[in-house]
């Protein structure tokens, strides 16, 4: 279902997005890659580019094509950077490039923005998210997250709980929904990619150990890459501002302590 469509995928130097370009292109797509460092191979055309500021967003949009099928927001980083960078990259820098690129998404196309499960606290602080998600634009992110109270610790959760709940709100804004385009958001557990190393020293050994332990291993990279993949394809055609756990049961095992059952 992918076949010919063309497909730009940001964070194709490593982990999730090198395994989702590579399977998107065994499956026909032609891939644009996005990513702030080289590729270890060459898979498909690459675009080298720094998605933390507009500046740098606004170098990339410039070179893609002025049509494409999808946009695969893959790229993000742990916290380990703190709290303003996180949320620059994972946020407010993934949300610029999407609504830059949105005109050029043919009618019926999709968006898929790899969250996490460390976004799971969104419903829990919807306040703070509101407050943050309707902050326009890409904004002088230190500020308003001292504006906010926000600690320096609690910048890769609360940039995925912001994803989760943007990520619903723009499956219905008239830039996506006006032309059938669809949003949604992949959430993974912990997966063996680089990124895993920093997250036990941002969340610490015992949670990435428990999340672990409830689904009796970690995902890899090829457990994630195919549900992207399906949300980006018309076979997801009617799957839109949903968030896919893609995490071997683990939100339902959190659901079963959290809510109780
Ligand atoms: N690995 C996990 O345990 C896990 C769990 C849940 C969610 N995720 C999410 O999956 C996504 C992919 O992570 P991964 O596991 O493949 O990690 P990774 O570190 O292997 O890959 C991330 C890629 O993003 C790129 N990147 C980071 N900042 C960038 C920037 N400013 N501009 C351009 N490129 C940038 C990196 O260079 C790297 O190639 C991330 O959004 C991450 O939050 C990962």
């Amino acid at each position: 279902m992918l076949n010919g469509k063309t497909i730009v995928i940001t964070g194709v130097s490593s982990g999730i997005g090198a395994r989702t370009a590579e399977l998107a292109i065994a499956q026909g797509a032609d891939v644009i890659g996005i990513d702030m460092r080289d590729p270890p191979a060459a898979q498909g055309a690459f675009l080298k580019g720094d998605l933390s500021d507009p500046e740098g967003i606004a170098a990339i949009v410039r070179q893609l094509p002025q049509r494409v099928d999808a946009l695969l927001n893959v790229a993000g980083v742990s916290g380990t950077g703190g709290a303003a960078v996180t949320l620059a990259i994972n946020f407010y820098g993934l949300r610029l490039l999407t609504e830059s690129l949105a005109p050029r998404i043919r009618e019926g196309g999709a968006v898929v923005n790899v969250a996490s499960i460390a976004g799971y606290g969104w419903r829990a602080n919807l306040a703070r998210a509101k407050a943050l998600v309707g902050v326009p634009g890409f904004p002088d992110v230190a500020k308003i997250l001292a504006d906010n109270g926000v600690p320096n610790e609690i910048g890769y959760p609360l940039s995925k709980e912001l994803l989760i709940l943007w990520t619903q709100i723009a499956a219905h804004q008239p830039l996506f929904k006006q032309r059938g385009i669809r949003v949604n958001a992949v959430s993974p557990g912990p997966v063996e990619t680089p990124i895993l190393t920093q997250f036990r020293t941002v969340l610490g050994d015992a949670k990435v150990d428990s999340d672990i332990s409830r689904t009796g291993r970690a995902g890899t990279a090829s457990d994630i890459a195919p549900a992207i993949l399906f949300a980006a394809s018309d076979a997801a055609r009617w799957i839109n501002g949903a968030n896919l756990a893609a995490d071997g049961g683990l939100e339902a095992s959190i659901n079963a302590d959290v809510i109780g059952f």
